[in-house]
């Protein structure tokens, strides 16, 4: 895992995955350590960001690592006409590993291919979200206690959405049953269903979201996201598609948590938030050991 990039969550094994989990407990543990020393890491976003951009430069500033890069490509060459191959070129002589997250989809596997040293996906359009994805599967296992044999139901956007793709493809390396609510036009797409089918394992569709929630271990919510939708209009129609409130979790089982890779929009109503089953703002919190975990990987110090 030296010096590779992660660009799709399936550039990682299972056994490749577990470790990074393991790992990030032991980070949890004790998060400031000085083992980036003298490591310059840059972190490109070319797309608005919250939490992924500040909990990776959070890890890193926890393990004594420096930090450069830009939140937003205004203030870059971009802004002048720069292509991504001379802007990675040149941050790949000033860094030992970038960061990126960037709108367009398949852009992290083309900086991974011109870049001599390793890219971390941070989300690449509505492709692929693979940090956040090992952040969710280390959040499934602290409040599941495993990561097999569970009820794993996402709502909502399921066809843009890159952080379901990166769960339903890692989590099908595992014994899941997946449970997939979303409007008819946000399905999940058949090229991420087709590693469900590959791993021999099932999925139920639904449109109503009450049906399911009695069965689920973990709920899996998504923000309808309006920046990915071709047609406003189309947007208008399912924005409001499903809510979580609060009561609706009254015949949920006693260990489901809801999970959310934020942010969120109106899909969970406040109300939920003082629920014990809620676990999302924790599950954002796991994205800094997680991430630690990745990089200290990557780097070759741990
Ligand atoms: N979960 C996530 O990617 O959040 P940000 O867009 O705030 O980074």
């Amino acid at each position: 895992m030296k010096n590779r990039s992660l660009v799709s969550i399936n550039d990682y094994s299972k056994e490749e995955i577990i470790r990074i989990l393991d790992l990030a407990e032991e980070f949890e543990k004790q998060p400031h350590q000085h083992i980036l020393d003298g490591r310059v890491i840059a972190s490109l976003f070319f797309e608005p960001s919250t939490r992924t951009r500040l909990s990776f430069e959070t890890a890193i500033q926890q393990l004594g690592g420096n930090v450069i890069g830009f939140a937003s490509a205004a203030s870059t060459s971009v802004s002048k006409g720069e292509s991504l191959n001379d802007t990675i070129r040149m941050v790949a002589s000033y860094a030992d590993l970038i960061v990126m997250r960037h709108p367009v989809e398949g852009s992290a596997r083309f900086a991974s291919e011109v870049s001599r040293v390793p890219i971390i996906n941070a989300g690449d359009g509505a492709n692929q979200h693979p940090t956040q994805c090992l952040l969710d599967l280390y959040s499934i296992r602290k409040t599941q206690g495993t990561l097999d044999n569970l009820n794993v139901t996402f709502v909502g956007d399921l066809k843009y959405g890159r952080t379901v793709h990166s769960n339903v493809i890692a989590l099908s390396k595992f014994k899941t049953k997946f449970h997939f609510v979303s409007p008819i036009e946000l399905k999940l797409p058949s090229a991420v269903k087709r590693y469900i089918k590959e791993a021999h394992l099932s999925y139920e569709q639904y449109t109503d979201f009450m049906e399911v929630i009695p069965k689920s271990d973990i709920i899996y919510m998504t923000r309808i996201q309006r920046e990915r939708f071709p047609d406003p209009l189309e947007y208008e129609k399912v924005k409001n598609a499903y809510v979580l409130e609060n009561a609706m979790l009254d015949n949920s089982k006693d260990n489901v948590r809801i999970l959310h890779p934020l942010p969120r929009v109106n899909e969970i109503s406040t109300d939920v938030d003082a629920n014990p089953k809620a676990y999302y703002f924790q599950q954002a919190l796991n994205g800094v050991f997680v991430r630690q975990a990745l990089i200290a990987t990557i780097m070759g110090v741990k």
